[in-house]
């Protein structure tokens, strides 16, 4: 999603500026641009943007020696307009004011027409465009001619979200930025500072940031910050060290991030259980052990695979505690008429913890009464743990491909632990039973090395899929949701057209689909529903589909014609879907390299997805 970068220092920024975004760029983009404010006593904004990656642009800026000590730059997700230059950001306005934007204004179309009618040309179709222009406007207004008032001026016109970088050749040396809707915050360094929309963005120049709020302005400069909320009043905001990050950064011996992630999780689950040595409510922070005995239901929302590894959190907690769990996609909660329960514990789950849909969704969660908020998260700087009033940190590391996969098994963990402690909570879980289920845990990484050991199968499975235009995934229980995320990853790497059911529905409509065409990968641990799993199977056989079986060593399947069969350690019980998952994330993995596709960056997607 659009990554923005704004520096003013009394230094060359455009170094700064350039590795800014590259370090965006695992994000998802499709153009990038920079705008610099130079030249001496009448000083001109330069514009270089590319659409192919920010090396392009580097080459660009090195070839013409471009230097400033002002300037922002940005990698595009496009929203509005084609990924072509036109459209590329910065956006400008009479030659004087530079814009990067990320999110989306919604009454574009309206500020259009009235700026058109006051002499504005546009020559992009990007909802970007209004805003330089507002800004160029307020900017020449009798009383006005500084650019903090033109832009507060402007966001007051706009409804949507936005997080904005703006600098103007009439006042070199300042970078304006706002926020609402969308993340940005102020570097602050010794002699310059810096806007970013990501803490990583600027981690060789600072590591020492301020987080905008909701409606906060900032006011940038080689020297100084200063940072405005919604009302105009001066406000400080905490100013925070940001731990490096930069153990995702090496590619290793592995050929993508995807593949270099999915072999990470043996640590990556490892170290998000490390020092847990009993259940209790301290491990969600230091509110928990108030607030979690008194919460009678559990309210999860969440996207894509944050969405799936909660659907099997449900299970969980439904199972162990017996406590009610609805789930629910974020984008769909925060539109809906929903029946608020003050009691409930409202649950973000993100990778990110900046996905625009789920922050929205809790913002709704608050505004409907809901008091008792959790987040389960990635990013221990993201908005999401901000704006909870408990946290759960997964300890994944950095994950660059768009494809999620150690975020999702570390989810998993985390939210066991979640429901093994509403489960003690409510007397559900006796000492034994605890020590237990935490060796159980425990153990999970070694059984994630056995299901990595099976890749060798999986890129002969992936043979057979990389011919295909669909496939089909089963699953019953806990494994429905990892029939579902299996059906994820392989249509958004592979572009692979996949669809996942519980088996038992399959008789109901998807069995239409299946002749000798069509793979179907099914899901069979020996858990208590396995032997109605074995009879959708044949089901499938009997209409010539070809099976590919994720089973348990103690399945009792068998391979036979039309039916290939892995079969991961022994049977993980509740936990069975950390493992399984495993298997699914290769396949999908092996089947996008064989198709040639840009595996960590597939089409038209973003890692983390800013805007609505
Ligand atoms: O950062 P989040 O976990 O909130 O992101 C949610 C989804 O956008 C994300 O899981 C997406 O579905 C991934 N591309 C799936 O691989």
């Amino acid at each position: 999603m659009c990554g923005i970068v704004g520096a003013t220092s009394d230094r060359n920024v455009v170094p700064i500026l350039i590795e800014g975004i590259r370090r965006l760029e695992y994000r998802g983009y499709d153009s990038t641009g920079l705008a610099v404010v130079n030249g001496g006593a009448s000083p001109i904004l330069e514009r270089l943007v590319s659409t192919a990656r920010v090396a392009d642009l580097a080459a660009q800026a090195d070839a013409l020696h471009l230097k400033a000590t002002t300037g922002i730059s940005h990698t595009r997700w496009a929203t509005h307009g084609a990924p072509t230059s036109d459209n590329a950001h910065p956006h400008l306005s009479g030659g004087e004011i530079a814009v990067v934007h990320n999110g989306i204004i919604e009454n574009f179309e309206a500020l259009r027409d009235k700026l058109a009618a006051q002499g504005y040309t546009f020559r992009t179709q990007t909802d970007t465009e209004v805003i330089a222009h507002l800004v160029h406007a307020h900017w020449h207004a009798d009383d006005c001619h500084d650019l903090l008032v033109a832009v507060r001026r402007a966001i007051a016109e706009f409804k949507g979200a936005y997080a904005i970088a703006v600098i103007s050749t009439r006042e070199r040396g300042r970078v304006i930025g706002a926020r609402q809707g969308s993340p940005l915050l102020v570097g602050i360094g010794d002699h310059d500072h810096f806007l970013a929309s990501d803490a990583s963005a600027l981690l060789p120049v600072t590591r020492h940031v301020a987080y905008l709020e909701e409606g906060d302005v900032a006011d940038v400069r080689s020297e100084w910050f200063a940072i405005f909320d919604a009302h105009g009043e001066r406000v400080s905001r905490t100013v925070v060290e940001v731990q490096s990050g930069g153990d995702a950064v090496e590619l290793g011996p592995y050929r993508h991030f995807m593949q270099k992630e999915i072999f990470e999780q043996p640590r990556a689950v490892a170290d998000t259980l490390d020092g847990i040595a009993a259940i209790t409510p301290a491990l969600f922070g230091a509110r928990a052990p108030d607030i979690l005995p008194h919460v009678d239901s559990v309210l999860i929302l969440a996207c894509g695979t944050s969405y799936y590894s909660s659907l099997v959190a449900k299970q969980w907690i439904e199972t162990l505690a017996r406590v009610p769990c609805t789930v629910e996609i974020a984008s769909e909660y925060r539109y809906r008429e929903s029946v608020p329960n003050a009691n409930a514990l409202v649950v973000v789950v993100s990778q990110s913890g900046e996905t625009a849909d789920t922050l929205a969704a809790l913002d709704h969660a608050k505004s409907l009464g809901h008091r008792h908020t959790l987040a389960i998260c990635n990013v221990a700087t993201s908005a999401m743990v901000r704006q909870t009033e408990m946290v759960f940190l997964t300890r994944a590391g950095t994950e660059i491909g768009v494809a999620s996969t150690k975020a999702f098994t570390t989810q998993l963990a985390a939210q066991f632990l979640l429901a093994l402690t509403l489960a003690k909570l409510r007397g559900r879980l006796s000492e034994e039973e605890e020590g237990r289920s935490l060796d159980a845990l425990r153990h999970i990484p070694a059984a994630i090395r056995g299901a990595l050991a099976l890749e060798p199968h999986l890129i002969g499975w992936a043979q057979h899929f990389a011919a295909r235009d669909h496939a089909l995934f089963l699953g019953r229980g806990l494994h429905y949701p990892i029939a579902l995320e299996g059906a994820l990853k392989l249509k958004e790497i592979s572009y692979i057209h996949a669809e996942a059911y519980p088996a038992g529905e399959l008789k109901h409509g998807p069995l239409a689909l299946v002749d000798a065409k069509m793979p179907v990968v099914a899901i069979a641990p020996n858990d208590t529903l396995l032997e109605k799993l074995k009879s959708n199977l044949q089901e499938v056989r009997a209409r010539g589909g070809e099976l590919f079986v994720v089973a348990d060593l103690d399945s009792h399947l068998s391979v036979g014609d039309g039916i290939h069969l892995i079969r991961v350690a022994e049977h993980r019980g509740l936990l069975s879907p950390i493992v399984h998952v495993v298997p699914l994330q290769l396949l999908a993995y092996h089947t996008a390299v064989m198709r040639g596709t840009d595996v960590d960056k597939p089409r038209n997607l973003a890692k983390s997805v800013t805007v609505e």
